[in-house]
């Protein structure tokens, strides 16, 4: 059985087959149609629903990518949750007065994804206010770019949801509701709602110990570990296979912790596999500024909410975009079985497409992030057809180290979107070490040059040509970055505060990088 609390009522449910998602749970034995299915992949958002699991604060997740198990002693809201409970005509909670007021609905089907986004962002807009954060219009522009980036909707247009959310967070339609409603879950959950459902024959392995998880994974290789789900839970929803079993690593605490530690004469962190990236963000922000703007390009909240970064590194993809960046950053990864641990360069990790150096009784344990030294920079560009929730058509890291002069040395460059794997660009490393800024330039770049950083390019990839990106795209694109970083240090050098050449970072899309 599944105990959970869904919208203030206690809720136990058979367990469902592995695989099953919280949004089939809803819609079907749970009768709860509100939350809408529109694309089964994590793309439109339409499935939104709220969670707060034990611990953590509450968050958006994609119902559709969601495994039902996962809910276990989780709080659950869904649209059919907004309204106040209190009022037994069911009055309209603050998201839903804003939508109404402001026409932001027209054929619905988006709504009720947005309302439940909407209604996380008032939520933890109002606790950050109350902690004594401030926001200004055009930072809650940005709050709002990110809370709305994982819904699409096709046919009110933007303008008035957006007006919604801002008159939202203004406080014109009152308090949040969602928190106060979840202090008060607990003193309901008497009412247990009456669920018929088949009790699969299922195999959900959710071990509580690393001795467990790695007990049952030396035991059942051939069972998939699943963590967030966002990436796994396409098999079922977009290959409509069916899994026998699953085995969960997200309850065993030494792989949901960030601990500081030492690898390799450096000091670090060693991020757990099954840490969101949501819980890593904090981190970068602080550290590696330049890579939290990068995870703000990863999915959308939703999947951010979820994903691990044991989930990234684990599904092998070549345009996954954890993998450049802790490469860029000489990351480790350190794998563990039954026997033991090793301990290997993230770079080498990688063999062939969707192939590693994972034994099949190995999980990935943690991740060695480096501290950055006091003379280190980063950059990443990554270039997607959309800016937001979209995958990488190419993504490259570059990290420097600066002299004494503020000259760029030690370079560490890596791409994902170029090859089958995640690579490092070696031969692109080599140019930067040794030419000088002025030269590479875009204002004194020579054709000369220009064929020297294509030269190099192609010698670090061959790419392929697929929906994402031709081969010729790619690579043209990829090399252009070099005139890019090469203005940017440039800039920083100067003092330069604005370029027509440096685009802002949240305007690196696909035709900025052309220019
Ligand atoms: C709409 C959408 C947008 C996305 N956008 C991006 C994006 O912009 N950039 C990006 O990089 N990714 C993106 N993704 C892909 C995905 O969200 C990420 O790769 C995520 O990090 C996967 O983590 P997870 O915990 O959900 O993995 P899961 O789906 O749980 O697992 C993924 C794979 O890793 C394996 N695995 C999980 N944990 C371990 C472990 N501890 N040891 C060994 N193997 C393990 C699983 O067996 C599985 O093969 C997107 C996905 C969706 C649906
Ligand atoms: S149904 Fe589209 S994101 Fe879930
Ligand atoms: S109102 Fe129709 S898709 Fe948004």
């Amino acid at each position: 059985m599944i105990d959970f609390t869904l919208n203030g009522h206690a809720c136990c449910l058979p367990t469902p087959a592995p695989g099953t998602t919280v949004l089939e749970v809803l819609r079907t034995s749970l009768g709860q149609s509100g939350t809408k299915e529109g694309c089964a992949s994590g793309d439109c958002g339409a499935c939104t629903i709220a969670l707060q699991s034990p611990g953590q604060p509450l968050t958006t997740a994609n119902a559709c990518l969601m495994p039902a198990h996962q809910l276990e002693g989780c709080e659950l809201i869904t649209v059919e949750g907004l309204a106040s409970p209190a009022s037994k005509t069911a009055s309209l909670s603050p998201v839903q007065q804003a939508l109404v007021t402001t026409h932001a609905s027209q054929c619905g089907f988006c709504t009720p994804g947005i309302a439940m986004s909407l209604a996380v962002l008032h939520v933890d807009h109002q606790q950050r206010v109350s902690d004594g954060e401030f926001f200004d219009d055009r930072q809650r522009d940005t709050l709002i770019d990110h809370a709305l980036g994982g819904n699409l909707c096709r046919c009110t247009g933007y303008r008035p949801i957006r007006d919604a959310a801002h008159r939202l967070l203004s406080g014109e339609f009152g308090a949040a509701t969602l928190s106060a409603r979840s202090s008060r879950t607990l003193a309901c959950v008497s009412e247990t709602v009456a669920v018929s459902n088949t009790d699969a024959d299922s195999c959900h392995h959710r071990p509580r110990t690393l001795a467990e998880l790695l007990a049952l994974r030396a035991e059942k290789p051939e069972i998939p570990l699943i963590a967030g789900g966002t990436d796994l839970m396409l098999e079922h929803t977009q290959r409509l296979s069916d899994f026998s079993a699953l085995l969960d690593v997200t309850q065993v605490a030494d792989l949901c912790r960030i601990d500081e530690g030492e690898y390799a004469g450096q000091s670090g962190w060693w991020l757990g596999a099954a840490v969101t990236y949501r819980q890593l963000m904090p981190l970068l922000h602080e550290h590696y500024p330049d890579a939290a703007e990068l995870l703000n390009r990863l999915g959308s909240e939703q999947i951010r909410n979820r994903g691990t970064v044991g989930g990234n590194i684990g599904n092998a993809s070549p345009i996954g975009d954890m993998p450049p960046l802790l490469i860029a950053l000489e990351a480790y990864v350190q794998l563990m079985n039954q026997h033991g641990e090793r301990i290997l360069k993230l770079e080498d990790f990688f063999l062939d497409y969707k192939r590693t150096q994972l034994l099949p009784d190995e999980i990935i344990h943690s991740v060695f992030l480096p501290q950055p030294v006091a003379s280190q920079r980063l950059a990443a560009y990554k270039l997607s057809k959309r800016r937001d929730d979209d995958i990488s058509t190419l993504l490259g890291v570059f990290a420097w180290r600066r002299d004494a002069d503020g000259h760029p040395q030690h370079w560490r460059v890596a791409f994902g979107g170029m090859a089958g794997i995640p690579a490092r660009a070696h031969h692109l490393e080599a140019l930067l070490d040794t030419t000088p800024l002025d030269s590479l330039a875009p204002a004194t770049l020579d054709s000369k040059m220009r064929g020297v950083i294509e030269q190099a390019t192609s010698a670090d990839f061959s790419p392929l040509s697929d929906v994402r990106g031709s081969r010729e795209y790619r690579l043209k694109a990829a090399s252009h970055l070099i005139p890019r970083i090469a203005q940017r240090i440039l800039n920083e050098r100067t003092g330069a505060t604005s370029s027509t050449i440096t685009p802002p970072p949240e305007s690196l899309d696909a035709y900025l990088a052309q220019s």
